[in-house]
């Protein structure tokens, strides 16, 4: 079985941040969302990995994932022109996925389990399709699934007005080469985008087999700010123990807390869980539950907490950060005298004096 990763597209809704990094790469706790959907993949013994790219980020991407270094992984990266759809996707990856059977994965979801319960019942079960579903709230910002009583699919749905049920779709299929023929005989969406819902649906039509499994842990879609906090709140959540490797000086550190290698913790408290990544200075401050502060930050003189802090980022003197997301070398410096809580969302490279 292959993997096919999903990582070219826009990425317009994580803006301000995306417009500098692909929302693939945007990190939960100091990791790169994609990078947990190749360890997935990985985990369920798929190595043969394609990885879907686009024009605008596609060396960013590439670079990353082979700098991780993951071991047992064979990238094909293939270029995908234009984003015109999931099916589309699968169509431009058709040399590389010839005709074995693979999972399709998006590379901005982030599922709380692994995919090897998936794998198995797939080839337990040899469907031409498998796909996974979710009860959520917001049905209509998702492909909708519509299931009878003796749990067949019904119906598939890309982001119906009126939602048959709350059950979406989740970034993660499992395909026999059938679903080529089914995309070879769709056409493009309202949204001018060859659908790979509307792929699966021809397939149910066309009386093929396709399954569906309900993942009962949480599953995140990281478009925007909210989720990318929540995001963070729940992989921290799953922290275990206390992992230091740089220097803590005259410092309190309580809970579930990582200080990475070349880190530095002066005269601060820490309340866990928190994340705490390389060669990071905290300094004079306080950084509070379900934090996660990236590589090479100074934090001076400060309160922060519940909040994402990309790499390179710098805050001194601010008391009274939250629920916030900060993009890689932004800078936010409070001048003397200015006490307020604050909730941003800084894109890169931005500059804030308060
Ligand atoms: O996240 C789950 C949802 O993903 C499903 O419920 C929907 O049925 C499915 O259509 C998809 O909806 P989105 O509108 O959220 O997909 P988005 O455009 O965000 O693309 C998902 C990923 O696939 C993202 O990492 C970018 C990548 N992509 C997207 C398109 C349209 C490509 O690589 N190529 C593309 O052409």
């Amino acid at each position: 079985m292959k993997g096919l990763i999903l990582s070219g597209g826009r990425g317009t809704r994580l803006r301000p941040l995306t417009y500098s990094l692909p929302k693939q790469l945007v990190s939960v706790a100091n990791k790169p969302i994609l990078h947990y959907v190749v360890e997935n993949l990985l985990q369920a013994g798929i190595g043969e990995i394609g990885v879907i790219i686009s024009p605008e980020t596609g060396e960013q991407i590439k670079k990353s994932l082979m700098e991780a270094g993951f071991k047992g992984a064979n990238f094909t990266f293939i270029l995908q022109k234009e984003p015109l759809g999931l099916a589309h996707a699968v169509k431009v990856a058709r040399d590389f996925l010839g005709e074995e059977s693979f999972v399709m994965y998006l590379g901005d979801n982030l599922i709380g389990s692994g995919i090897n319960d998936l794998v198995k019942e797939f080839a337990g079960k040899n469907p031409d399709a498998l796909i996974l579903l979710k009860e959520v709230e917001n049905p209509r910002m998702f492909g909708v699934a519509e299931v009878g009583e003796n749990g067949e699919i019904l119906r598939l749905i890309e982001k119906p007005e009126k939602p048959p049920s709350n059950l979406a779709l989740v970034g993660v299929y499992l395909f026999s080469p059938a679903i080529h023929q089914a995309i070879d005989r769709i056409k493009p969406s309202w949204r001018g985008e060859l659908e790979i819902t509307d792929a699966i649906q021809e397939l149910i039509n066309s009386g093929k087999k396709v399954l569906y499994h309900k993942l009962e842990r949480w599953w995140l879609d990281t478009g925007k700010k909210d989720d990318m906090l929540r995001a963070n709140r729940v992989v921290l959540d799953e922290l275990q123990g206390r992992k230091i490797k740089g220097s803590v000086e005259n410092s309190l550190l309580e809970g579930r807390i990582i200080v990475e290698e070349g880190a530095r913790i002066k005269n601060s408290r820490i309340r866990g869980p928190v994340i705490i990544g390389r060669e990071t200075l905290v300094e004079n401050s306080f950084i509070g539950p379900y934090t996660s502060v990236g590589d090479r930050c100074k934090i001076l003189r400060s309160t922060i907490e519940h909040s994402v802090l990309l790499g390179e980022v710098e805050i001194s003197g601010v008391e009274g950060l939250e629920d916030s997301l900060i993009g890689r070398r932004a800078k936010i410096i409070r001048g003397a005298g200015v006490k307020k809580v604050f909730r941003v969302m800084i894109g890169d490279d931005s500059i804030v004096e308060i």
